[in-house]
This record gives structure tokens, C-alpha cells and sequence, in this order.
């Protein structure tokens, strides 16, 4: 709540209360805890994990050692994991049918952190473009446009695989129309009344999705953009329109993405809907402030600390990203960062 009283110099001094660590933390508005954190993880084939270049820190865990990972994860107080998979060439297809086989990578990390972690909650996403031979999230037509009842259709099919295979939450990335309602729909069908929706409800068409397209191996092959789904980045009305959409079609949550250039996103749907409400700090900001602090630039904890916090600050209960663990080890020895 804003406080109107104005004050007034010599006998307020704003300064007085941030003199000190104690008084600064006693009159912090806003708290960042491991509890706020979702962590995106990306998988692979084989034994082995891989670097991903462009993620400078980040790796594609093979099914191996993805359970221990998200052990590790829990162990540090994060609730919530989410899968991406690196689908290999040969099982990407025109139509992303791989997104449907209960055996196939997504499914089988599902299992692996299911018995590891037992209690951590596991989230897919849902969109064909880790699949699709031509990287695009939904159906291609003949001339070369995204299909969207079609694709919906695809994606139900997504996740009631998904969660066959024992998620907790499925996440719709997609952006096609109509696709909550359906896809809820779909689950109670099937019996799965308590798996929740986080539905990615106001996703922007954004350059900074690039270094995400190198770890699940669809930069190469994406032709054209995502404009005719994704949102264009100039608009927020409509962000909100898409935000009252997908949770009159049965959303529990929703996710505002990018994060740091969308802080006013994050700041009007949390105000007008007071729903749980997430930020995307996405691959290309995770890049951005590495390649930073790896230039001596800035310091990387504190930048860190810095900008999760302030997606705290303008509303979000949380935020998926790739820097959770290393964050909630900084939360740890809170030292490192006095408030
Ligand atoms: C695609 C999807 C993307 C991300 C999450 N799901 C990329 C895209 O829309 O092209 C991006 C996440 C990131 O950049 O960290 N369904």
C-alpha cells in the first residue's frame, strides 16, 4: 500500500532507515527465497552431459544424471523443475510426432526425476518445436502457415502423454488460440483433474530466445519467425486480453516471458488478475549477464540477486531460471549479498 504522507526535510531523512543492515532489512518490501524458484533444465541422449555454447554454465543433462540433478535441486528448497528436450535429427518429423511417445526423452527424465526426487514438482512444456524438422512450435501448411486447431489437437495429445508419464504441471508454450480450454479439457478426460495448467499466456516474439534454440537443436533449422503466433513485443493490452483468456479457459498460472525487458507485463497482470503469476528470465538474458560478468563487467552474484529480485518486486510469485540453483546457494550464504 502507498503511503501518501510526503515528509518533509530536516525532520525526514530517508536516509535514516537504510543506515544500517538491520534497519534496511527490517523495512525491505520484498524478499527473494529458493521457494520462488522454477528451474529450467534441458535433456539429452547418452551418458554424458553437453555444454551448450552459447549458455556459458548451462548443460543438457543426459537421462543418467538428470535425477541426482533435480535431487540437488530439491535438496536446495527449489519446488519445481521444467523439462526441454534436445530431440536428435532423426526423430525430428514435419508433423513432431515424437512429442507424443510416452518413451520418448521428456517422458523418460520425467520417470528418472519421479524416482530420484520424489518430491520436487516436474513441469513439461508444451509446443512441437523441439520436435518438428522445421522448428516451428505448431503445424506448417503448404504455404508455409501455422495451423492452429490442428496443432491444438497435437498438443492435447502432448500432454496427455506428459502426464502419463507422472508430471505434476504441464506448460503450454505454444501460443496457438483456444488451447488451454482444450488441452484442460483433454486432461480431465483422460482422469487427470490434478495436473495443473501454468499456461506461458503472455509470450512475446523475442530475439532473446536464441541461445534456447541452440540447446534444444532447433536454431539450425527454424525457418522464418514466430510472429504470427507470439506476441509483438510494442503491445500489452493485449497481453492482458490473453491473460484473461487463458485463465477463463482453467489456467492456474500464468507466465510472463521474456523477464527483465517485461517488467511492466509481469507488474499489470499481477495487479488487475492477482492470480500466481511467473516471469521468464529467458536464455538470452541468463547469456547476456554471464557474458557481463565473465568481461569483469559487473558481479555476477549480485547481478543475479539483483534481478530475480526485482521480479519479486513488480509481482511475479516467481521465476523460471537457469541461474535457480546457483541462486539459491547464493540465498544460502546470504552473506555474499548483504542486503
Ligand atoms: C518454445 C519455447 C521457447 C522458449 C521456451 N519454450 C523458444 C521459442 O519460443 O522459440 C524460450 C526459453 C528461453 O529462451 O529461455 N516453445
Amino acid at each position: 500500500m502507498t503511503q501518501l504522507f510526503p515528509g518533509r526535510f530536516p525532520a525526514t531523512r530517508l536516509r535514516r532507515t537504510r543506515a544500517e543492515s538491520w534497519s534496511r532489512r527490517l523495512v525491505a518490501e520484498t524478499a527473494l527465497s529458493p521457494n520462488d524458484l522454477i528451474w529450467p533444465v534441458f535433456v539429452t541422449h547418452g551418458d554424458e552431459n553437453e555444454p551448450i555454447a552459447s549458455m556459458p554454465g548451462v548443460e543438457r543433462y543426459s537421462l543418467k544424471n538428470i535425477g541426482r540433478a533435480a535431487k540437488e535441486a530439491y535438496d536446495l528448497g527449489i519446488p519445481l523443475i521444467a523439462l526441454f528436450p534436445y530431440t536428435e535429427p532423426d526423430k525430428r518429423s514435419d508433423d513432431g510426432r515424437e512429442a507424443c511417445n510416452i518413451d520418448n526423452l521428456v517422458c523418460r527424465a520425467i520417470g528418472e526425476i519421479r524416482s530420484h526426487a520424489p518430491d520436487i514438482g516436474v513441469m513439461a512444456d508444451v509446443a512441437l518445436d523441439p520436435y518438428t524438422s522445421h522448428g516451428q512450435d505448431g503445424l506448417v501448411d503448404d504455404m508455409g502457415r501455422i495451423l492452429n486447431d490442428e496443432t491444438v489437437a497435437v498438443l492435447c495429445r502432448q500432454a496427455i502423454t506428459q502426464a502419463r508419464a507422472g508430471c505434476h504441471m504441464i506448460a503450454p508454450s505454444d501460443m496457438m488460440d483456444g488451447r488451454i480450454g482444450t488441452i484442460r479439457n483433454a486432461l480431465d478426460e483422460e482422469g487427470f483433474q490434478a495436473v495443473q495448467i501454468m499456461s506461458y499466456a503472455a509470450k512475446y516474439a523475442s530475439a532473446f530466445y536464441g541461445p534456447f534454440r541452440d540447446a534444444v537443436g532447433s536454431r539450425g533449422v527454424l525457418k522464418g519467425d514466430k510472429k504470427t503466433y507470439q506476441m509483438d513485443p510494442a503491445n500489452s493490452e493485449e497481453a492482458l486480453r490473453e491473460v484473461a483468456m487463458d485463465l477463463a479457459e482453467g489456467a492456474d498460472s500464468v507466465i510472463v516471458k521474456p523477464g527483465m525487458p517485461y517488467l511492466d507485463i509481469v507488474s499489470r497482470v499481477k495487479q488487475q488478475f492477482g492470480v500466481p503469476t511467473f516471469a521468464y528470465q529467458v536464455s538470452g538474458e541468463y547469456a547476456m549477464l554471464v557474458a557481463a560478468a565473465q568481461s569483469g563487467a559487473l558481479d555476477q552474484d549480485a547481478a543475479i540477486f539483483e534481478s530475480l529480485l526485482a521480479f519479486k518486486r513488480a509481482g511475479a510469485d516467481g521465476i523460471l531460471s537457469y541461474f535457480a540453483p546457483k541462486a539459491a546457494r547464493i540465498l544460502m550464504q546470504h552473506d555474499t549479498i548483504k542486503p
